[in-house]
């Protein structure tokens, strides 16, 4: 992809996604890469930001890079550690500092003539969050921002001496982080380095995604044959639809239903799917899928069969397509990066739709693989994708089967279904859904507990209901659902759904619990 680029060097900081994310706001086009994998032959790069980490700069286990790779000759951004490693670097000093400093803090002095602060208030309110402090800047630099206990909270080389021969690009330094929220000029600064002082064109946006990548599908692909997974969910349907854009009915899409999904759930994405003029097979498989599954309660075993069925169900259909040459998958961003934990090394945890056999020889195509979340939803609004569907939460590959704990029969799916059916519903009713990361109803199929309806005892289900904000899915909330909203979801699935006399509402955080209880 020919496009102008921030490179983020990530030093293993919780924040480094949000750099990223704050700089793809600024429809600037950045990629976070490993601190050791500066990409020194690529051109379009146009500035260079240095993360923040969970170590100190005199840690023997600290990661280092070579910093005459682009200092001199790029402009460039250190931001917490980032910031301590330059000076260190370069000539300053860094010390364990006497209490660690953590939280909000004032630039008490901004130079705000310097291009990186233009539109700086004085006493902006930053967020700092390190344990060492910078006590000497390297030689040649300047201080342009203070608080009142750091002294250099900022500064910056219009043409750092050293290590590169022939300086001319700037290098900057601050001690807090300009990506999160509590630091209230934060956009504003990354704004100036990016546009100002990287010059950084503000190109990316949906429209001219959709229009480059158009174009470069029909390029990377001619007159091949393509065959894509829909799942029912965003990404896989946003990179349906920007294929179809690209090379029209040359796209076959398959989307298996393995039963397990929501109450009309198939019948309605098909629909979805062929008012978007998708050239789509749909796949009943799900008397397979419970065959195989009878009996089954262990969580990863359950994971394995459908995946397993899943994989030779999407075979056999891709089989039939005899000359299709590539198989697109709706990868993300966030799956493929490469980020690093303490130890330096670098966890993925992602696998998509494999498993296609070696002997069909197709090409993999990834149309979002530089997209995060937040930008698939726009592209797909760009396309003219109908609401309902960008805005849905992410739902499990293995769907109500994670949500069955026990054996999983048709008719404990059909109970979860219309209980899911009420909460999910009785979400839109309520304005709610939107405002949910993800949200969906749990049969505990093993307990039973004695309740009355009417004159009458029942001895039945109960059902969990979870509902979790998340930006991430890394990390979540339990969602503080109105006591009212809650309370009539409650009294419709106790009343409504024959086998549930009991409705739970689950107030556990991620970690240490996860989103989906298997
Ligand atoms: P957990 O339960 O690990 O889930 O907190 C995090 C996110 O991943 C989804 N999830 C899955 N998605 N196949 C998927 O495609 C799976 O086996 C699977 N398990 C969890 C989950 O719904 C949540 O969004």
């Amino acid at each position: 992809m020919q496009q102008q680029k921030i490179i983020i060097l990530d030093f293993g900081s919780q924040t480094t996604q949000l750099i990223a994310r704050r700089l793809r706001e600024l429809d600037t086009f950045c990629e976070i890469l490993p601190y050791n994998k500066f990409p020194v032959s690529d051109t379009d790069v146009i500035g260079v930001i240095l993360s923040g980490s969970p170590y100190s700069v005199h840690d023997s286990e600290a990661f280092k890079v070579d910093l005459s790779q682009f200092v001199g000759r790029l402009p460039v951004l250190g931001i917490c550690y980032g910031a301590q490693f330059i000076s260190h670097s370069l000539g300053g000093r860094v010390e364990k500092a006497d209490s660690r400093e953590y939280g909000r803090a004032h630039l008490e002095t901004v130079d705000a003539d310097n291009p990186l602060f233009r539109g700086f208030d004085q006493n902006s309110q930053v967020w700092m969050s390190h344990g060492d402090t910078i006590t000497a800047i390297p030689e040649g630099f300047k201080v342009i921002g203070s608080t009142k206990d750091v002294t250099n909270a900022a500064f910056w080389s219009p043409s750092p001496l050293a290590p590169c021969p022939t300086p001319h690009a700037p290098v900057f330094a601050v001690q807090f982080h300009p990506e999160v929220f509590h630091t209230l000029q934060g956009t504003l600064l990354l704004k100036n380095f990016v546009v100002d002082i990287c010059g950084s064109k503000q190109d990316w946006s949906p429209a001219n995604f959709v229009e480059t990548t158009v174009a470069e599908l029909k390029e990377q692909i001619g007159n091949d044959r393509v065959i894509l997974g829909l799942s029912g969910g965003v990404d896989s349907s946003v990179a349906a639809v920007l294929l179809n854009r690209a090379i029209g009915d040359r796209l076959t899409c398959i989307f298996v239903d393995h039963g397990m999904l929501r109450k009309n759930e198939f019948q309605n994405v098909m629909k979805d799917y062929e008012c978007l003029g998708l050239n789509v097979i749909g796949v009943d498989a799900s008397q397979r899928f419970f065959a195989d599954l009878e009996g089954v309660t262990e969580p990863e075993k359950k994971r394995k069969i459908i995946g397993r069925d899943f994989i030779e169900v999407f075979n056999a259909e891709a089989k039939k397509i005899t000359d299709a040459k590539w198989l697109a998958q709706g990868t993300i961003y966030p799956d493929r990066i490469e980020s690093l934990n303490i130890t330096g090394k670098v966890i993925k945890s992602h696998h998509n739709v494999g498993g296609l056999p070696e002997e069909m020889h197709l090409k993999l195509c990834e149309p979002l693989k530089w997209l995060f979340k937040d930008e698939v939803r726009r592209v797909g609004r760009q396309l003219g994708i109908p609401e309902h569907l960008i805005g849905r939460h992410p739902f499990p590959g293995p769907g109500l089967a994670v949500r069955i704990l026990g054996a999983i029969t048709p008719e404990k799916v059909r109970i979860l279904q219309e209980a899911d059916d009420i909460f999910i519903q009785g979400l839109r009713d309520w304005g709610l859904y939107d405002q949910i990361w993800q949200a969906g109803a749990i049969l505990l199929s093993d307990v039973r507990s004695v309740g009355v309806m009417g004159d009458e005892r029942t001895y039945e289900n109960p059902v969990a209901l979870r509902a979790v904000t998340s930006t991430d899915a890394m990390t979540a909330d339990w969602a503080h659902l109105p006591y009212d909203f809650l309370a009539k979801v409650s009294n419709d699935i106790i009343n409504k759904v024959k086998g549930v006399n009991r409705v739970c509402y689950d107030i556990s955080s991620k970690p240490p619990s996860t989103i989906e209880w298997e």
